[in-house]
């Protein structure tokens, strides 16, 4: 089983950076992602409760573990959706997600109106 996965993020100003990220300490998508400087808002804290957190999955959406029920009513919510929507907080970094994704970051970033 591998240790890491190789994660592709495209930023809101598509600018692209390929990411190394740990699968065996227990991080979330998010997590990850603010870590590494996107300094998205989170402002729930990753409870599935704010939606700034949305990601675009454009690699090996289909992979990830099933969206629950509440991560699909807060997506339901946002303006822009997308087919391969999800909530970052609510996609766990573990050995089980595929090798590689590429995520686009959609949701609200720290300084944005
Ligand atoms: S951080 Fe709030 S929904 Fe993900």
């Amino acid at each position: 089983m591998s240790e890491t996965i190789r994660i592709k993020v495209i930023d809101k100003q598509n600018n692209i950076q390929v990411l190394e990220a740990p699968t065996n300490i227990g991080l979330s998508l998010m997590e990850f992602l603010k870590a590494s400087g996107y300094p998205i808002l989170a402002t729930c804290g990753g409870m599935a409760l704010c939606a700034t957190c949305h990601v675009e999955i454009l690699k090996n959406y289909e992979q990830l573990p099933e969206p629950t029920n509440d991560e699909l009513n807060m997506l339901d919510t946002l303006p822009h959706l997308f087919p391969t929507s999800r909530l970052s907080c609510q996609i766990k970094l573990t050995s089980d997600l595929p090798d590689e994704l590429e995520v686009k970051i959609q949701g609200e970033m720290e300084g944005e109106q």
